[in-house]
């Protein structure tokens, strides 16, 4: 039996979260991760046996009870969950009823899991329906995404063509485009059951104003697709730095042809002519 601090699922959320906090997406404790684990995931782990707090959801999860979320904590610093894991990490059990979540591990010095919790909660549901591998829920603040948020109309069409005409990868990296919500309040549950519907038909969601939430089936995947929608958004603006007069783009013809090659199908509604 080992440690779960050794584990190879706390050392990759340290790394996760340090890397997002490098690419400056995480100023002060801006940000927050879930990863979903199942009890085969936490077998071999000695010290996740007993509940060490219970905590209030605030909202019905009854269809993740039993499932382990490793979270980050609500008020810490994704520069320093590297670290000081046993503070700012927690691992925490659905419980049976939906409506609390049982700390087994983590949160040491009395910490709580993100206010985003619900909308992790939320968004993991809803992925979940379509994809069984969903394990992953990223919330970051990247720079470049969020200056767009303020030039561009809020239009998913308009946005999921603008980012996958920036650079060949898009479109390939994120070939349903991306979902948009209105500007809302951060940690209610309202802005958590908005993305969440979102999620049905994206893997991102642009929060006007304020960041990104990401998901995926490991903490790279859903970096990554967070890394490449932002990649795009830093281009745009160093187009813009340039003088914003494009001189040669991406065609339509060819943002088909990128789909064909790579075997993805691109959003019908987001390509011209549809
Ligand atoms: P937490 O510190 O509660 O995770 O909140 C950070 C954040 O980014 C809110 O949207
Ligand atoms: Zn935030």
């Amino acid at each position: 039996m080992s440690k779960f601090i050794d584990s190879k699922y706390v050392k990759k959320i340290c790394e996760i979260t340090y890397a997002s906090y490098d690419h400056g997406w995480d100023e002060r404790n801006g940000g927050n991760v879930s990863l979903r684990l199942t009890v085969e995931d936490l077998k071999d782990f000695s010290d996740i046996a007993t509940v060490k707090r219970v905590l209030n959801l605030g909202f019905d999860a009854q269809k993740l009870a039993g499932q382990y979320f490793l979270v980050t904590g609500t008020g810490r610093y994704f520069r320093n969950v590297i670290k000081q894991p046993l503070l700012d990490l927690g691992l925490i059990r659905i419980a049976e009823d939906g409506q609390k979540g049982e700390l087994m591990w983590g949160f040491e010095d009395g910490g709580q899991p993100t206010s985003e919790f619900p909308s992790h909660l939320m968004s993991h549901i809803a992925r979940l329906q379509y994809d069984t591998q969903q394990r992953v829920v990223m919330h970051c603040h990247p720079t470049n995404i969020i200056a767009m948020s303020f030039t561009q109309d809020l239009d998913e069409r308009h946005w999921s063509r603008l980012l996958w005409k920036m650079q060949a990868e898009s479109l390939v990296v994120f070939p349903e485009g991306v979902g948009i919500i209105p500007y809302m309040t951060p940690g209610t549950n309202e802005i958590g059951a908005a993305t969440a519907a979102k999620m049905q038909d994206f893997r991102v969601v642009i929060w006007p104003h304020h960041g990104i939430f990401g998901v995926g089936s490991d903490l790279d995947e859903a970096f990554g697709l967070i890394e490449t929608v932002e990649k795009a958004a830093t281009i745009y603006s160093q187009i813009g730095a340039q003088g914003g007069q494009i001189k040669q783009e991406i065609t339509d013809e060819q943002l088909q042809q990128l789909a064909q090659a790579f075997g993805v199908t691109a959003n019908p509604k987001f390509l011209a002519g549809n």
